[in-house]
Formats: structure tokens, sequence, C-alpha cells
């Protein structure tokens, strides 16, 4: 049977990305901004001359991979940064990304984070998670699974979607749900294209102002938002388990847009980042 998140993100990698752009500036932003892992992970004590390894679940068109790999390179860090993704157009993408950076410490992936055991790619100082868990059918089984390959005195970058900042979204997909739902994707396009255009300026995604997906991010984005066929949302980031598989709870070491924690990028970075949504990094909109 086919998987309908894969077949979504072969067909639509997102966030849409062209890696002639690197030439033009970086993507900067939360979660995994290396000032953010030193702050939240490590205290502030991380030495970055010393080895450090990264791992990106779910790196899709390589937003958080481009980013950390740039800045561990920056700083002259023995990286080793492993992107995994299910879809191979996105890891295209991102590869790409990294060739025009000239990036070397990229090891590129193809599978599930749910087989991240199996694979026996050790183990991590870093994980970034942003935008994914929601996608599957168990999140807490993805995160304990992320968790399985984290270092004692490492820490995890999450991003979940957030009930409150989607308000507005879920109106929509069930609107699309009712009228389309068994057809076939560029169908269901078509059709989320027409309704776009009839909403009326009181409805709850138009008056939503932190999301624009539907409007910037082309199908890629649209379908991201509006057509994914469940609800995936989270009142807040400890609705899903951040305990260890032992009971051991660690919050402080998760920093990103679903939780509390999370650095003031625009204070702390002295490089240019995001426009004007940040700290959120890519365009997996409506993180918190
Ligand atoms: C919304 S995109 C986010 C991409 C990226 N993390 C970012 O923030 O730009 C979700 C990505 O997760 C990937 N994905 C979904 N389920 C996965 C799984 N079980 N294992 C690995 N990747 C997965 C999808 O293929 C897609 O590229």
């Amino acid at each position: 049977m086919t998987d309908p998140v894969r077949e979504q993100y072969e067909l639509y990698p997102y966030p849409p990305r062209d890696p002639r752009d690197e030439a033009k500036r970086l993507i900067q932003g939360s979660p995994s901004h290396i000032l953010e892992i030193n702050h939240y992970v490590f205290g502030g004590r991380r030495d970055f001359t010393q080895p450090f390894r990264a791992l990106i679940a779910g790196g899709g068109t390589g937003d958080g991979t481009i980013m950390l790999a740039q800045q561990l390179q920056d700083r002259h860090c023995p990286a080793e940064i492993v992107y995994l993704d299910l879809s191979e157009p996105s890891r295209g993408i991102a590869e790409a990304r990294a060739s025009a950076r000239g990036l070397q410490s990229i090891r590129f992936v193809t599978g599930s984070l749910l087989e991240l055991t199996a694979m026996r790619l050790g183990e991590f100082d870093y994980i970034d998670c942003c935008g994914v868990l929601h996608h599957l059918p168990d999140p807490a089984a993805g995160l304990a699974a992320l968790r399985h390959v984290l270092s004692d005195s490492g820490g995890i970058g999450l991003m979940v979607y957030g009930a409150y900042g989607r308000t507005g979204v879920y109106h929509v997909q069930e609107v699309l749900r009712h009228l389309g739902h068994q057809d076939a994707p560029a169908a269901k396009l078509d059709l989320a294209r027409r309704l776009l255009k009839q909403l009326p300026p009181t409805n709850w995604l138009q008056r939503n102002p932190f999301l624009g997906d539907h409007l910037k991010a082309g199908d890629a984005g649209i379908y991201d938002l509006l057509l994914r066929g469940i609800r995936d949302e989270y009142v807040d980031g400890l609705e899903l388990d951040l305990r260890s598989p032992v009971g051991e709870r660690r919050p402080e070491r998760c920093c990103g847009r679903s939780g509390e924690a999370r650095l003031p990028l625009d204070r702390c970075s002295d490089e240019p980042h995001r426009g004007a949504r940040s700290p959120g990094r890519g365009g997996a909109g409506g993180g918190a």
C-alpha cells in the first residue's frame, strides 16, 4: 500500500526551494540555529571545535541541514550531519543545495525515522525534527525512535503543528475533505485553489496573518497546509510525551517552536535570519 505521507512529499517536496538561491542567502531560524543549540542544549558551553554529530530527521528540502552544516563549517567544526527523509525528490533538492555551498559534512540517507535503530547510524549530539512527528500515525513512537539515537548529553530541536497558531487551517481542510476526498492530488490542488479564491475576507484562514504557505509556497505549500488527511495539531509541545522511555523528564534539553523554550534569535544572532516570521525556520507554518 502507498504511504500517503511519502507520496505527498515525493510529489510536492516541501518547502519549495531553488538551489540557485544558495548564492544569495542562507535561511536561518529555529529550531537548530547553532546559537539556540548551544544555549538550550549545552548551556552555552559547547566547544564547536570538537567533533559534533547531528541528525536532521525528516530533513525535507534541506533548510535545517544547510543552515547547521554552514554554521558548523564557518566555525571549523569537525562535524557530521546526517540528513534523513522518506522523499527522494526532497533529498535531491537538499543535496543540490549542499553542493551549491560546497558543504562536505553531510551524509544523505533515504528512509523512515521509525527505522533509525536498524540503520545503525550511531548516536547524535543533537537531533532536529521540524514539522515531522505530527505526520506519523504514532508521533510518540517517532519521538522514542529519536530518543534512542540521542546521546545522553544531547538534545532535540522539535516543532509540531500548534492548534492555535493554525487557526483557520482546519476549517478549510474539513471543507476540502468533504468536497474532494477521493480525488487525485492534482485535482485536490485545483479544488483548493478554487476554494481559496472564493473565501470571504471574514474567513479565519484569511484573517490569520501568521499563515502564508497557501499564498507564497506554490503547490507544495497548499498541499502541506490544506490537503493533508488528518488533524495533526498540538495545543502545546508537552502533549507529545517528552519523557524518555524510562520515565525521566528532561524538557529543558528540548528547544523549538512548539514548547515554551525558545531562543530570541533576533536578539542573540549576529547574522541575519529569515524575515517577518522570526524566529521560526522553514515554511512549516503555524508551529506554535
Ligand atoms: C513539513 S516537511 C518538513 C521538512 C523540514 N524538516 C523543514 O522543516 O523544512 C516534513 C518532512 O518529513 C518527512 N517525513 C515524514 N515522515 C517521515 C518519516 N517517517 N521518516 C523520515 N521523514 C519523514 C517528509 O518526507 C517531509 O520531507
